[in-house]
């Protein structure tokens, strides 16, 4: 029995937040051991926004590094980036003339970046669901672990297969998605529980990032919002701030609800916050340090990324001759450069 196929892609901007890893990252890692794992940074898909240069090409590592020291294994997964494999963005044209105009106009994320981008509405804006379609497609990739904002682009991709497939045959997987119940979703903001915990947080105290020296993270959970009832209970809508802490004990001690009311029956909100930045401490320190440790050898980072890379493209190519059969686009003196091996 060939593993289920599994794509997912971030983009490299801005830090990742605890909640990116209790939500998204932790899960993408716990799924390589049964399924064929393909994770990519997209950096295409950040130039729809405009990027420095200098700063845009370490994020772009950065994000990589990041992905290795939270423990996806170059061993058992694919790990590269999107710009390495240029199948992506030629994929996308092809799939762009099987996209409607008005499938993309209906898109939330667009309507919302048009608004907070007015100065930048770009054409790759309006067409980035239509990249997204072909990482997922390229891949014949089974199931995309997304979140509540990615699924009406992961909807849009199936209904690209489903037309492609309609008109040529059966080409493209249709993919499933794989809602990540939990996680991201359950863990809150530090300064106003009610809402999620994002990396686009304005106040520095109300969001955990993965890489957080130790002080800042007990500082953090110090400061953290909780209320005036003075009892420690699985009370979400009296006690958000409480239960929120509760649950990223919980997270990252992996104990069930009962284990921590029990553990904190004291009902001491000092110790309950003090305990919850020690145990997140405990739970990101290795990966800071793996973190520091790869981007400080940069032939190391390199040559994992070519490996992956070298691994996406071949596959990518196996189903870009498929696509340009069923389209009637001659593969006679096609030049494919795959530089498998090289490692
Ligand atoms: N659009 C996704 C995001 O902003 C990133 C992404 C690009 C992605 N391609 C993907 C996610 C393919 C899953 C699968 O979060």
């Amino acid at each position: 029995m060939k593993k289920p196929i599994v794509f997912s892609g971030a983009q490299p901007t801005g830090q990742l937040t605890l909640g990116n890893y209790l939500g998204a990252l932790r899960q993408w890692t716990a799924m390589q051991a049964d399924h064929d794992c393909i994770f990519c940074v997209v950096d295409l898909h950040a130039l729809t926004v405009r990027q420095d240069p200098v700063l845009f090409r370490e994020r772009i590592l950065d994000l990589a590094a990041l992905f290795l020291a939270c423990g996806i294994d170059p061993e058992k997964s694919t790990i590269f980036i999107q710009s390495h494999v240029p199948a992506h963005a030629e994929l996308a044209w092809l799939l762009s003339t099987f996209t409607m105009m008005g499938e993309l106009d209906r898109m939330t994320q667009f309507k919302d970046k048009a608004r907070s981008h007015a100065q930048n509405v770009n054409a790759g804006l309006f067409t980035y669901p239509v990249l997204m379609a072909a990482d997922i497609l390229l891949y014949g990739t089974h199931k995309v672990p997304v979140g509540e904002d990615q699924k009406q682009h992961l909807e849009l991709s199936r209904d690209v297969a489903v037309r492609f497939n309609g008109l040529h045959g059966p080409v493209f997987v249709v993919p499933e998605p794989l809602v990540t119940g939990g996680g991201a979703a359950r863990i809150k903001d530090l300064q106003e529980p009610t809402k999620k915990m994002s990396k686009t947080a304005e106040a520095d105290l109300a969001k955990v990032m993965i890489l957080d020296e130790p002080t800042a993270i007990l500082k953090k959970f110090k400061k953290a919002v909780t209320d005036g009832l003075g009892v420690i209970q699985d009370d979400e809508t009296n006690q958000p701030g409480v239960v929120n802490l509760l649950n990223i004990w919980r997270a990252a001690k992996g104990a069930t609800m009962e284990e921590a009311l029990a553990h904190f029956s004291h009902n001491q909100y000092g110790r309950l916050k003090v305990e919850t930045g020690e145990a997140v401490i405990a739970l990101l320190e290795p990966i800071r340090n793996r973190f520091t440790e790869l981007r400080s050898d940069p032939a190391e980072l390199e040559g994992i990324l070519a490996r992956g890379a070298d691994q996406a493209m071949v596959r990518a190519e196996a189903m870009m001759q498929r696509v340009l059969t069923a389209l009637g686009l001659p593969l006679n003196g096609r030049r494919f450069v795959s530089q498998a091996g090289r490692s």
